[in-house]
């Protein structure tokens, strides 16, 4: 008999419903079910942050959640977060300051500031390396990333300001 159980989440504004395995992680869901292939597999232990998504408002490593826990949620990828065409202003700061190299952290990376400038719209320097602690990167040393979320959050508070 099938121990497979029925998941019903909300991907990126899109609900889905299926059946799954409890053993089968989120990570495989996004990618190899749904076909949504910016989370990254990295290291699937919990280190590296590139599989990193958002649910119900908190960022999240996929690779570290069975699907079934995830029934209910609202599930934010790099995808939900801005396109070629609507890029978010963290996308475009990481691309004018060199943000990235080879770019396998990159959506975990943006995904997980995404969250850090919610909670925290000035951080400082050292604030931003902490809350980006979970996240590795192997080519860039950091510096670049620091620099992008720094212009990103200049970038986010003038407009809110502009706006205001
Ligand atoms: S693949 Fe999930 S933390 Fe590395
Ligand atoms: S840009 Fe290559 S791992 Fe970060």
């Amino acid at each position: 008999m099938s121990n497979k159980k029925h998941v019903k989440l909300n991907v990126n504004g899109k609900d889905e419903e299926f059946l799954a395995e409890p053993r089968e992680l989120l990570i495989y869901t996004l990618r190899e079910r749904l076909d949504i292939t910016g989370p990254h597999i990295g290291c699937e232990t919990s280190h590296c942050g590139a599989c990193t998504v958002t649910i119900d408002g908190k960022s999240v490593k996929s690779c570290t959640m069975y699907t079934v826990q995830a029934e209910g949620k609202d599930v934010t990828t790099i995808e939900g977060i801005g396109g070629p065409d609507d890029l978010h202003p963290l996308q475009t700061a990481f691309k004018e300051h060199h943000g990235l190299q080879c770019g396998y952290c990159t959506p975990g990376m943006i995904t997980r500031a995404t969250k850090l400038l919610e909670e925290n719209p000035t951080p400082t320097e050292e604030e931003i390396r902490f809350g980006m602690a979970g996240n590795i990167c192997r080519c860039t040393g950091y510096q670049n990333i620091v620099k992008s979320i720094q212009a990103a959050a200049t970038e986010m508070n003038a407009a809110k300001e502009a706006a205001e």
